[in-house]
């Protein structure tokens, strides 16, 4: 095994370099663990250092943390017991050198990389745009589990409960103001050569190492309030990963060093071996393959260069597209809607980039944004310059042939266009346009400026190129895009509707709507099925089931008494005060009774979710159920703690059961 951590002795320090070689960041591996503790070891035999420095080999980067992977494997009580207790011993073994030890920090300082520094002495870094210090392991299911919710408290009192609950990631300059770091240099300073200075200051008792003793008299109350705000955040569920680090430090800060490391031990345990830990570092992976879109197109390919595009409607969905390409983009767009829309579209965008500026999300005012926008409506000249259009008119086949017609005739041969159609097979309109294999699918989420997801879609002809430049196109405008074949419903509704069918059964069967809806929130899901059908609009899903061959009874009767929902009609399944309007009750379809317990009705959401999913991932629509996930989470909200419902069907059992396998190799 090669050595990652290698010690050396200069004028009677020793200079400990670490290189997890191979990796892009030093991670604390199974590798990294063992060959920590080897390096104690020869520390120990050491005679007559003064101290020892910590320094990172990587050139902007100096511990980041434990490696997720390893964390995700560990299966066992016994196993993750033995890897907390090599490290704690490790750090044990430091504090009884009989010298001091320095982390001496350049580049991201994170996680277990950041507990590592704690159990140092001190701690010096080095100004840069990658000098980032904290524990951002709540933010991934975890809580610091080498120490940090004990010595962080300790050493910088009760902020060190917001950094933690929070998982906030600091700029050097923050971290020496709160005391976690003692000394920073400049960017462009000899770190190991300041560290060395630190060093002997240290020794010689004259560093001025800030070590308050920390007043926690009041931490009951302190701890109380904490709670009430990770329960705000997560409505009410006792997510394992903030709750058992709250519980560390309330109680740890009130026991010696030796007995809160315990206490943190024993909790880390329980939160590790957790399925909302496991599911949460699922959603950290499944996102960081889809945060780059260029990773998901063929290795090598050179995406087209976007000079221009165009956005056929200019509706809702067509409004939504043209913000996301003007904010986040220098692309001129032309948009083509009739006279009428024109106005209303324009006076639309002016008021929602208004919003963002107000609230500085813009970097360009939001007149020289507009500037970019042309709105016509002819087929002009200009549509000779475009290299993609995007076509959001009404959801008619018809309409959606004549306009494919009109357009083959202006665009230029290499131009690629792509629908954003909810219902109508990509593959049904490839002969309306004059290139088929430069046609796809690109269908967004409403409001588009909100959400996040885009499902890009194969039709039969959609050539690989096309499918690549689309991606290309999604990470311009900084959508996360998953790709799938042509489905009815794609992916995210075809998984949603089955599930929005089950909820209106469960009412049907006389369980109450805010029983049901209740049933999934307190799942984890933003808000229940028979809100979100009154949200995006009742008519919507009733004719997409439609659609799919289902005429759902309930949603029937209420669109045909003219309640399309709250905020498109005015009237739908809920009043003003966001209670169950009575006057819809007597419009619900009646099924034989039958009452079912809240816990039995998530059980069959996501039953009914894994068949979907399953089914998708038999006929090949999607190629891994990590696309179904991330499909699930930034289309409906479905909880990020629980990885998606492939993977929390894989960790709850559900996968074995109902199908003898698991989705996730
Ligand atoms: P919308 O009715 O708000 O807008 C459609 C626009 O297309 C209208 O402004 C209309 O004047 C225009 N239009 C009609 N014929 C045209 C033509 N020949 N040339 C140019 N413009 C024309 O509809 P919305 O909701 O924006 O939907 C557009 C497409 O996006 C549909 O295919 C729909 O299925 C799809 N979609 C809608 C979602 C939603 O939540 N509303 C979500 C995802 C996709």
């Amino acid at each position: 095994m090669s050595q990652i951590f290698n010690l050396r002795v200069e004028e009677g320090i020793g200079v400990i370099t670490f290189d997890v070689v191979g990796d892009a960041m030093n991670t604390w591996t199974d590798a990294a663990f063992e060959d920590f503790a080897r390096l104690m070891g020869d520390v120990e035999k050491e005679r007559g250092l003064q101290g020892i420095i910590f320094i990172s080999g990587k050139p902007d980067n100096f511990l980041s943390g434990a490696n997720l992977k390893t964390m995700s494997q560990v299966d066992s009580a016994d196993l993750a017991r033995k890897i907390l207790d090599v490290f704690h011993g490790c750090f044990a073994r430091m504090s009884k050198l009989g010298y001091p030890s320095i982390a001496a920090i350049h580049g991201h300082c994170l996680g277990g990389g950041l507990e590592f520094a704690l159990a140092c002495t001190a701690r010096i870094a080095r100004e840069g745009k990658t000098t980032i210090i904290g524990l951002p392991e709540c933010n991934v299911g975890l809580f610091p589990g080498g120490g940090g919710t004990q010595r962080l408290p300790r050493l910088i009192g009760y902020p060190a409960f917001e950094l933690i609950l929070r998982g906030k990631m600091l700029p050097a300059a923050k971290a020496l103001e709160l005391g976690i770091i003692d000394r920073l240099i400049p960017a462009d300073a000899d770190l190991l050569a300041a560290a060395k200075i630190f060093l002997g200051e240290i020794s010689a008792g004259k560093a001025d190492l800030k070590r308050p003793v920390q007043d926690f008299s009041q931490v009951d109350a302190v701890a109380d309030m904490a709670k009430q705000g990770i329960l705000k955040a997560t409505k009410g569920r006792e997510i394992p990963g903030p709750i058992y680090a709250l519980d560390s430090m309330h109680r740890g800060v009130k026991l010696s060093l030796e007995e809160g490391l315990e206490l943190e031990k024993e909790n880390f345990v329980k939160v590790i071996l957790s399925n909302q830990a496991k599911g949460s570092i699922n959603t950290f992976f499944i996102k960081g393959m889809t945060d780059k879109p260029k990773g998901m197109m063929t290795k090598g390919f050179v995406p087209k260069v976007i000079n221009k595009a165009a956005v056929l409607g200019f509706g809702t969905m067509g409004r939504g597209i043209i913000i996301d390409i003007l904010r986040n983009t220098k692309i001129p767009v032309l948009v083509k809607d009739i006279p009428e829309a024109l106005e209303p579209g324009k006076a639309f965008l002016r008021k929602i980039l208004g919003g963002m500026a107000e609230k500085k999300r813009l970097k360009e005012p939001v007149e020289d944004l507009m500037a970019r926008l042309t709105a016509t409506s002819d087929y002009t000249d200009a549509f000779k310059e475009v290299d993609i259009v995007i076509e959001a008119v009404f959801e008619e086949i018809g309409v959606k042939k004549q306009v494919y017609g009109e357009l083959s005739k202006v665009i230029r041969e290499d131009c690629i266009v792509a629908s954003n159609t909810s219902s109508i097979p990509i593959t049904s309109m490839a002969p309306f346009v004059a290139n088929p294999a430069r046609f796809g699918g690109i269908h967004f989420f409403s409001p588009v400026w909100m959400m996040e997801l885009v499902e890009v879609i194969r039709g039969e002809q959609t050539a690989q190129e096309t499918i690549d430049n689309l991606l290309n196109f999604t990470g311009l405008i900084r959508k996360r895009p998953i790709v799938c074949l042509d489905n009815p419903g794609f992916v995210v509704n075809a998984i949603l509707f089955p599930y929005l069918k089950l909820a209106l059964e469960y009412v049907e069967t006389g369980n109450s709507i805010e029983k049901v809806d209740g049933a999934v929130t307190a799942f984890g899901m933003p808000v229940g099925p028979i809100r979100l059908v009154d949200e995006v609009g009742i008519d919507v899903p009733y004719k997409a089931m439609k659609g799919m061959g289902f005429v759902e009874p309930t949603l029937k009767n209420v669109v045909e008494a003219g309640r399309c929902g709250l905020k498109k009609s005015g009237k739908g399944f809920f009043l003003k005060d966001g209670t169950v309007d009575p006057e819809v009750l007597p419009l619900i379809a009646k099924g034989t009774p039958k009452e079912v317990s809240v816990e039995e009705m998530q059980n069959g959401f996501n039953e009914s979710m894994l068949k979907v999913g399953k089914d998708l991932l038999d006929r090949k629509i999607v190629t891994s159920p990590a696309m179904i996930d991330v499909g699930m989470i930034w289309g409906t909200g479905f909880p990020a703690d629980k990885g998606g419902p492939m993977k929390w069907g894989d960790l709850t059992g559900l996968s074995e059961k109902l199908f003898g396998k698991k989705f996730y190799k």
